[in-house]
């Protein structure tokens, strides 16, 4: 198959979808491989890696797009690639299809086939395109908060591993899951004093078994977050309920409980977030202050770690990719239901539900396309 890896255009992405080791593996098993010229380059992967495994650079991102058979991306395509894709071509990566219409309709005017990296999913139900950037911000979240504490920058003053003498800082984990998980992670290896809340206790249970001593549980309600916020230096938004905008666990009226300077990092921000308070900010201006708490509400974290997330990102898109250019996306996907999942737009028809429903489009059975 022909495999086509345009640069990532959006504003502020700096990931690319296929590192050069992604590339000598689909190389080998007798695939080409074109990488726009750069599209690696703020990931860490200049051209002379790629060529050096046998991929060829092309000088355009139309020349990528008509040459592709299977287009390799990290972001949904915006406005200006809409034409340049083109009928029967496979696009692999994240579209988020349900939160903007537009798009939708492009791809279903241009008769390509979409698989979306966010609704790839295993049979437990795990999401495996969408937990490498969900680690990704989980241990990132612990070191905005350590450093947004930093006085200079309107924190508290507090260095969260504390120093002999002086007591370690206090992190609460709002959700104990991939995100939550990985922050509390990072927060404990610092030696900050860690506390972890979900409604979820057979999660409470497994996390209380596998974390470190300066990590407790707590079950998450109201009552007890009313009484922990008041001597937390750092408190971590991680909560999901899928398909649905996060709950406010933090409302405004308990920013005056909380000590000046206290650090709020809103991971669950692209779902609406889970602190009242919070609204989407960028990397070029990632915090806003609102009665003296610091507020991080950065919507793509993992976009400021680019070289980390995109190696992480390909080590999980890697064995689909190749099982679809091996295959071809339709036998790949008659035979991994996995894969199967992922499809979302398949030659004008809305083959997702949730995607037709979010645009009162007609829904047709994937079935249709892969018998
Ligand atoms: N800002 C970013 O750059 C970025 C990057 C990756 C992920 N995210 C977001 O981070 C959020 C968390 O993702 P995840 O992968 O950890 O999800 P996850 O499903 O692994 O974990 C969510 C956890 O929240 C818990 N939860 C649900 N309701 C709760 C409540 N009322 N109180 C406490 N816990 C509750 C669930 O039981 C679950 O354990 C999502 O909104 C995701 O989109 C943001």
């Amino acid at each position: 198959m022909i495999i086509g890896v345009p640069i990532e255009i959006k504003n502020n992405e700096n990931r690319v979808a296929l590192t050069p080791g992604g590339a000598l593996e689909l190389i080998k098993r007798g695939h080409t491989v074109y990488v726009q010229d750069n599209a690696g380059f703020n990931s860490g992967f200049p051209n002379e890696l790629y060529e050096s495994v046998g991929a060829k650079i092309l000088p355009t991102i139309e020349a990528v797009y008509d040459i592709a058979e299977m287009i390799m991306k990290v972001k949904e395509p915006i406005e200006s690639e809409y034409k340049l894709i083109k009928e029967d071509q496979l696009l692999f990566t994240y579209f988020h299809f349900a939160s903007y219409e537009p798009l939708t309709k492009a791809m279903i005017e241009n008769r390509s086939v979409c698989l979306a990296y966010e609704t790839v999913e295993k049979a437990d139900r795990s999401l495996p395109l969408l937990i490498p950037m969900s680690e990704v911000a989980g241990r990132m979240a612990t070191q905005q908060g350590a450093k947004y504490l930093e006085k200079p920058i309107k924190g508290k003053g507090v260095l969260l591993g504390g120093v002999p003498g002086v007591s370690p800082g206090r992190v609460l984990v709002l959700g104990g899951g991939v995100v939550g998980t990985q922050a509390a992670k990072m927060a404990a290896g610092l030696g900050a004093q860690v506390t972890i809340m979900d409604i979820n206790l057979d999660r409470l249970r497994y996390l209380n078994d596998v974390m470190p001593a300066n990590v407790v549980t707590r079950y998450s309600s109201e009552v007890n977050i009313r009484e922990l916020i008041p001597i937390m230096d750092l408190i971590i938004g991680a909560v999901l309920i899928p398909g649905a905008k996060a709950p406010n666990l933090i409302t405004r009226d308990m920013l005056k409980d909380m000590q000046k300077g206290t650090v709020l990092v809103d991971v669950a921000v692209d779902q609406g977030g889970c602190i009242e308070t919070c609204k989407p900010t960028t990397h070029e201006n990632p915090t806003f202050i609102i009665d003296d708490i610091v507020h991080y509400c950065v919507a793509n974290m993992p976009g400021a770690v680019p070289y980390t997330s995109t190696v992480a990102l390909t080590n999980a898109t890697l064995p689909y990719a190749i099982e679809l250019a091996n295959k071809g996306w339709k036998k790949a996907c008659n035979e991994n239901r996995e894969l199967e999942l992922g499809l979302n737009v398949i030659k004008g028809d809305v083959v997702y539900k949730a995607v037709a429903e979010a645009f009162d489009l007609p829904y047709v059975d994937v079935k249709k396309h892969l018998n």
